[in-house]
């Protein structure tokens, strides 16, 4: 095994949830980056874990094919491989790992496996070297809502997750009740350009207590009061109304979001903050948190879309940070197995 340096290339495989992803990097440049959104789970209203694993294990192998041909270069150039290892649906993963053994097998490669949600904590580095530790993440998918405060590559802490429902869990079912289809946060989002935020005022979970931790189901639950409480009038809802009810409920989502984020910048004194994961994509979300960190000087980050959502390209750029800092052979595992756990290193004030 030839040592791993900072031109050495890299090759990353996601396959955590329902897009197939790999990602090629040539020292710190990354030359490709492909992802394959799986389109089957539309009709289901969520995501068919069964139906992930098989479209994942027709995906993989084209999927890794045109990340070395974007990137154009052979399996023979790669130094090492990094891997998605957790959280996400066990099937998913385990294809994803289980490529990822085969071909370190056959080019005699080390494996780095990689957490998830580090992957997304970091992605705001694969476009921009300037942020600067210890800074804020604010982790918000379909699957996960969490602050970190991350020291450095290797040491960050959970300061708050959600207690129920992920902010975009939170969307998705709105939509869901709204009829507007899956998934639902960017039909909210679009909806709610042309409606009031004031118009309703849902509840804004745990929004006053003093801790990092957030809570969205009752957001979900006032939301299906109010349309079944329209229904059971009769009342059909209105293209305006569902404008409405969309602008509030998203309101309640941003204004937490931003509320604790900015309540950590302050408890913790740190200058960046960066916002990662589907839900990072909200216009509200990103227009509010601006504002208010302008206020206070902070800056904030967030990775151009494709980094965003589930992609390839964040493990590499964590996987390559480790790969630089731990000796290879330390890699060499083929015994690693894959979980659903979420990262546990919770912070105790
Ligand atoms: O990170 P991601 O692609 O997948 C995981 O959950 O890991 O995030 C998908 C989530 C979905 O819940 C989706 O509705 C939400 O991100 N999302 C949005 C927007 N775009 C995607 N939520 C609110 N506003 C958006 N514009
Ligand atoms: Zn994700």
């Amino acid at each position: 095994m030839k040592p791993f340096t900072s031109d050495s290339i890299v090759l990353a495989i996601e396959s955590s949830c329902d897009e197939t992803s790999a990602a090629v990097y040539e020292g710190a440049t990354l030359k490709s980056n492909i992802i394959s959104s799986q389109l089957v789970h539309t009709d289901f209203g969520g995501i068919v874990p069964e139906l992930a694993s098989r479209a994942h294990i027709q995906n993989i192998a084209p999927v890794v094919q045109a990340a070395l041909r974007d990137a154009g270069l052979g399996m023979r150039a790669i130094a090492a491989i990094a891997v998605t290892q957790q959280p996400g649906l066990a099937g998913s993963l385990t294809v994803g790992a289980n490529f990822a053994k085969g071909l370190a097998v056959r080019y005699g490669l080390p494996i780095v496996p990689v957490n998830h949600i580090e992957g997304h904590i970091f992605s705001a580095f694969i476009e921009n070297e300037d942020i600067h530790f210890p800074f804020l993440a604010l982790v918000v998918s379909g699957g996960h809502t969490s602050l970190f405060l991350v020291e450095s590559f290797e040491q960050y802490s959970v300061i708050g997750s959600t207690r129920d429902d992920a902010a975009g869990e939170a969307f998705d079912k709105i939509a869901k009740l709204l009829g507007l289809g899956y998934p639902g946060g960017i039909q909210v989002d679009t909806l709610a350009r042309e409606g009031n935020p004031k118009a309703i005022a849902f509840p804004r979970g745990m929004m006053r207590e003093d801790h990092f931790d957030f809570s969205f189901s009752g957001l979900k639950t006032a939301v299906r009061l109010y349309v079944q409480e329209a229904l059971r009038q009769n009342v059909v809802l209105s293209p305006e109304a569902v404008r409405d009810i969309c602008a509030s409920a998203q309101e309640a989502i941003a204004e937490v979001l931003v509320h604790k984020t900015m309540k950590a910048v302050q408890r913790f004194g740190v200058r960046d903050i960066v916002v990662a994961g589907g839900v990072a994509a909200n216009s509200r979300l990103r227009s509010l948190l601006s504002e208010q960190a302008a206020r206070h000087n902070v800056h904030v980050f967030i990775p151009s879309m494709k980094f965003c959502t589930d992609n390839a390209a964040m493990i590499g750029c964590i996987g390559r940070e480790k790969l630089l800092r731990n000796p290879l052979h330390s890699y060499d595992a083929l015994t690693f197995r894959v979980g659903s756990n979420a990262l546990r290193a919770k912070y105790r004030p």
